[in-house]
Order: C-alpha cells, then structure tokens, then sequence
C-alpha cells in the first residue's frame, strides 16, 4: 500500500498520474497587452499574433492570476489542477462543470467589509516602480507585529528591504540555488538513477518539490525578477523554537500585515521563493539572519500597475459537519 503511494512521487515521469485545468482565451476580447503573461508565475503563457495562448507542456496550477489580472475579461478557466495518486494527490473536490463562485453567502444579506476585502483581495504581480514610503511599511510591519500567535510567544523578526537595488542584489545570490534545485529535477523526466533520487526526495520533502513550486522555480529564474519588480520587500523569519507549531503564527502574522497593506492602498504577493536564501548560509550571514531564525517567507509590496482584485474561483476541500448525531460531508 505504502510503496503504491510513493511510486508515483516524482509526477513529471506520470503525466497520467495528473491533470492540469483548461485555461481559456477569448480571442476576440484579448488585446495581447500581455498582463496575463506577467502575471503568471509558472510561465505558462505567450503571446503570439497578439493574443494570449498557453505553452505547450507547462504546468499550470490553476492559480487565477492570469483571469484577475485581465482587465479586458478575456481569460476563462475550467476545472483545476488534479492530481489523482500518489503523495501529492488532491484532496479537494474537483467536479466537471465548473465550481460555485466564492462567496456562497447566506443568512446575512451582501458581504461585509471584512468579507469583501478577504474575497476581493488578489495576489498583485504586476507593480509600478514607485516607492513606498518607509511610514507605510512601518504600518505595515506594526499589523504583523501585532498579530496572536501560541501562548503569545511572537515567533517572528522581520527584515524591511525597501531599496530596489538591494531587492536586485538577493534575486541575483539567489538564482544559482532555484537554477540547481530545478534543473536537477527535471533531469528525472530522462535519468532513471536521478528519478530514483528524486522520487525519495519527493517523499522527503513534498513541500519542497511538489512540482508546481518547481515549475515556479524555474519560471522565475533570470532574466526574470523573482521579486515581480516590486519595490519593497519584507522578509518574515521564524523562531524556530516558537511554541507548538510557529509557522502557523507567522502565517497569520503575515496575513496581518497584507490585509493591512490592503487598506492602506498598497498591493501584495507573498514570496515563498525567498526561501532560497535559507539554503545559502553566506547569504544569510550578510542578511544577519541567525539561529533561532529561518526565512519562513516574504511579502512584496507596492502600488499596483493593473488593478488585479476581484472574485475567482476556489476549490472545495471536504467540510464535514458533525451535529444533532449526524454526520455529513457538504459537497456542491
Ligand atoms: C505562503 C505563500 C507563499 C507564496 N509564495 C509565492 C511566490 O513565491 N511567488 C508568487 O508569485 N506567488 C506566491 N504566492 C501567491 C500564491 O500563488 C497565490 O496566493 C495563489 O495563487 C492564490 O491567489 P490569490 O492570492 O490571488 O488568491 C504565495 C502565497 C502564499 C500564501
Ligand atoms: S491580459 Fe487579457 S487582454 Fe491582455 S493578453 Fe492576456 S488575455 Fe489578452
Ligand atoms: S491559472 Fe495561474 S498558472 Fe495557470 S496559466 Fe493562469 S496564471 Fe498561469
């Protein structure tokens, strides 16, 4: 039972193991402007004849950038990227027709602020150059600061890069890492001694190489801007030794701070990829990144260039109620 889970841990060799969502371009609404291209961090789409098309053989992991960051309403997408066995496979519900547009209110008539912000607000991969002030970071920064965490132990330390050419100089230490990290992963779709390596490492580490954060990886390599040429960065670290499970705390923490950048008129993406820097130990030293301390992620910040709010679509992950001596699944 086990060894059937784990031999298809590395997916690229099992295409049949997966399936990606059909995203779908309305020739006639697309401009080619070319928003959907940058925002897409998985590179998965061109442009050719001035329309939008996707690339043969990338992964798309159906991540609706390329729909909120369309102003002209010309990108469609059906289904969602679905993984049938193995250790990565899916656990949500993955129907044929489409899924329900979050929210499904009820009991209370519209959204409330708080609601409307949490289902409009978008990751942002497409920044104007102009700074942000250090007093609206520092805001920023005082939200995260400010958020609960277990037992009150405040997991967390931050490092504010808001100074472009510094943002330019971690991209550049880091691409060697992501470069060798993804390259040696593909090299399994053809070696099968590296394959073996790899699907080992797959059940090792899944977070690490689930291969839609390596299909990132390689997308974001130079000469593109891992950093989506934001001008501001703040790196979030973790203590490791934070009670119970610290990473839990610093997602909230970082949660805090969007939402508040969100209000203050500023866009966000969270920066995952920043992650790099833990595997670089003399970069860290030049960052003064010390034990207890790891990156555990980073935000980007700054003003939007394409307004990329709106509603998408989401997965339904099973929602079991319990209540009254019944039990029951809710699915659409
Ligand atoms: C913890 C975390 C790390 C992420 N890291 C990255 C990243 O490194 N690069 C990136 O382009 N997007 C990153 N994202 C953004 C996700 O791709 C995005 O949240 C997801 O596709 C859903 O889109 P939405 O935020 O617009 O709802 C990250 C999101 C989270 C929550
Ligand atoms: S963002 Fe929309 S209009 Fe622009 S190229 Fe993409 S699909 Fe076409
Ligand atoms: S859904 Fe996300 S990964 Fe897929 S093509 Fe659109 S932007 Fe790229």
């Amino acid at each position: 039972m086990a060894s059937a889970k784990f031999k298809k841990a590395y997916l690229p060799a099992h295409p049949e193991a997966w399936s990606l969502s059909e995203i779908i371009i309305d020739a006639e609404k697309c401009t080619g402007c070319g928003n959907c291209v940058k925002a897409c961090a998985m590179g998965c789409l061109e442009i050719v004849d001035k329309k939008a098309r996707l690339i043969d053989g990338k992964v798309c992991f159906s991540c609706s950038a390329c729909i909120s960051h369309c102003e002209k309403g010309a990108v469609g997408m059906r289904g969602f990227y679905n993984v049938e066995e193995g250790i990565f496979r899916t656990m949500s519900y993955h129907g044929d027709d489409g899924y329900p547009k979050i929210p499904e209110v009820e009991g209370i008539e519209g959204l409330t602020p708080v609601e409307e912000v949490i289902y409009k607000r978008r990751s942002n991969r497409i920044y104007s150059k102009d700074p942000v002030p250090d007093v609206l970071v520092r805001r920023v920064v005082e939200a995260g600061r400010f958020a609960p965490s277990h037992g009150n132990c405040q997991p967390w330390a931050f490092i504010v890069i808001n100074d472009r050419a510094e943002m330019d100089y971690i991209a550049e230490k880091m691409d060697p890492f992501w470069r060798l990290l993804t390259n040696f992963y593909w090299t399994g779709k053809t070696n099968p001694l590296t394959r073996r390596i790899l699907s080992l490492l797959c059940a090792l580490a899944p977070g690490l190489m689930d291969q839609r954060g390596i299909s990132g990886g390689t997308a974001i390599l130079k000469p593109k801007d891992v950093f989506l040429g934001a001008p501001c960065l703040i790196l979030i670290l973790m203590d490791k030794r934070g009670m119970n499970d610290p990473g839990i705390d610093v997602g909230i923490c970082g949660t805090n701070m969007v939402l508040a950048a969100h209000s203050l008129g500023l866009v966000t993406c969270w920066l995952s990829f920043s992650i790099g820097i833990n595997f670089l130990p003399w970069l860290k030293r030049e960052l003064g990144i010390k034990w207890p301390y790891k990156v555990a992620s980073a935000i980007v910040l700054g003003y939007p260039r394409v307004n990329a709010d709106t509603m998408v679509e989401r997965e339904l992950p099973p929602i079991t109620w319990r209540k009254g001596g019944k039990v029951w699944t809710e699915m659409p």
